[in-house]
């Protein structure tokens, strides 16, 4: 079913998200902040798993791209070369008499929104977060948190180059936090300050710019279906020029079917020379590339693949939640993937006698070694695979009389709700194989 069908999905999904510790909203004893969130115990190992699997195939499973991790807070010339400081703007009205801020081409005519009253002239508003570096808080001391990771690539271009002897075409990756100081924030993680990014920059000859943005546009997009996320809410935009942000000559963004309506989650961008362009002008430093087999000294093209961490796990989230009728009673579940599931396997004594739970400890002591395992002999067994079924986990092992017999355990499916016998003593390659 599309997701835009399913308007109530989102109160549904924020509700389990607090319930089963995966996101809280930030300070929320304090009465909380608007767009920051915090990840709790669920949340954290679901956010760890989508930044590894994104690492492993842009890093681990390539020869050609590199990682790093640059500093979040840059010389304040970076964004005067990158055009954030003139263009990353927002234009934005305000209520004269309520004194809401909207941004101007979210608000149709000329009245507030909110309380019907005028609203001023619409004027630029820079969204990057400022600070002062050093004890003085002067004009010379302003500095900004990163507003995007793609900067500290671009100007460590000849760092990695160098050491890593990669030659063009090749990459260079980065996760890490952004800051946006965004005047209509919302839907729950969609649009926050502060997120984090999964950026790859591709560096290549210019005349080879159309067949590495195809390419990469279809890595990405077979990216989130490899981890599960149904084809059908997924689908590709092309800008058109009122759409192109400064830097680029041709973008996409891979779009989600989410309750709100088809949004960008990813942005692929083929950015040009623009970057090192202009960090060449700014800094003095010639960033060109000498290709030592053409002999051709050129400035590089980059193709951007920009994805975000936390709006990719709401998709995953939106895509995974499930409800169905069970005898009787509605069952939840989150059909992640198991790739990504922040709990792999649980260990659930049937009962919490009869040398079942030191059993079960003994065998959650042995698999928490190879997955993220959980062990609960909390409450009927009923309610305990339902809360596992709640955050995601694929699988779920009972210990019961029998396994005192013959040293085997039931293995839960979470989809089909299957259960098989499988030995204590194959259980972790059974698990393995499983889990692909
Ligand atoms: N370096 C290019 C760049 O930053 P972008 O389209 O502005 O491009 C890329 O952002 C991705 O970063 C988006 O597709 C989204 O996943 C994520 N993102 C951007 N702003 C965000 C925000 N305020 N909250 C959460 N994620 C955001």
């Amino acid at each position: 079913m599309a997701k835009s069908s399913e308007p109530d999905l989102m109160e549904k999904l924020v509700s389990l998200c607090k319930r089963r510790g995966f996101i809280f909203q930030s300070s929320e004893i304090y009465g909380g902040l608007n767009a920051l969130w915090d990840y709790g115990p669920m949340g954290v190992e679901l956010k760890r798993n989508i930044k590894d699997i994104w690492w492993e195939a842009m890093t681990q499973l390539r020869d050609d791209i590199e990682g790093l991790d640059a500093s979040i807070i840059m010389h304040p010339k970076v964004w005067e070369a990158s055009g954030h400081v003139q263009n990353f703007t927002d234009p934005l009205v305000d209520c004269k008499k309520c004194k809401q801020r909207f941004r101007a081409d979210q608000v149709e005519g000329k009245k507030c929104p909110n309380c019907g009253g005028e609203l001023t002239e619409a004027r630029l508003f820079n969204l990057m977060f400022k600070t002062y570096l050093g004890p003085v808080e002067d004009q010379a001391s302003i500095a900004y948190l990163r507003p995007e990771t793609a900067q500290g690539i671009y100007v460590n271009f000849l760092n990695v180059l160098g050491p890593s002897r990669q030659k063009i075409p090749f990459g260079i990756a980065q996760i890490g936090k952004a800051f946006r100081n965004e005047i209509s924030p919302g839907n729950f993680i969609f649009r926050t300050r502060e997120f984090e990014q999964m950026e790859m920059q591709f560096f290549i000859h210019p005349k080879e710019d159309s067949k590495w943005l195809e390419y990469w546009r279809e890595e990405r997009f077979k990216w989130y279906i490899n981890l599960g996320v149904k084809k059908e809410n997924l689908k590709l935009h092309q800008h058109d020029d009122k759409e192109l942000a400064h830097y680029a000559k041709m973008a996409y963004d891979i779009e989600y079917n989410f309750p709100f309506g088809w949004k960008e989650i990813e942005g692929i961008h083929n950015r040009t020379d623009f970057d090192l362009t202009q960090h060449s002008k700014f800094s003095g430093k010639d960033l060109t590339y000498f290709d030592d087999a053409t002999k051709e000294r050129f400035i590089p093209y980059i193709i951007e693949t920009s994805a975000g961490v936390d709006r990719s796990m709401l998709v995953f989230l939106v895509d995974a939640y499930h409800e169905e009728e069970v005898k009787g009673e509605k069952r939840v579940s989150l059909k992640l993937s198991p790739k990504i599931a922040p709990v792999k396997v649980a260990v659930l004594p049937l009962v919490n006698r009869d040398n079942m739970p030191e059993v079960a400890t003994k065998i959650f002591h042995d698999l928490k070694k190879h997955f993220k395992s959980f062990y609960d002999d909390g409450g009927a067994i009923g309610r305990r695979y339902r809360r596992q079924d709640e955050i995601g986990t694929p699988y779920a092992l009972t210990v019961d009389s029998q396994t005192l017999q013959d040293n085997t355990v039931t293995l839960r499916d979470r989809d089909s709700m299957e259960q098989v016998r499988v030995n204590t003593s194959q259980l972790v390659d059974v698990i393995k194989k499983k889990l692909g």
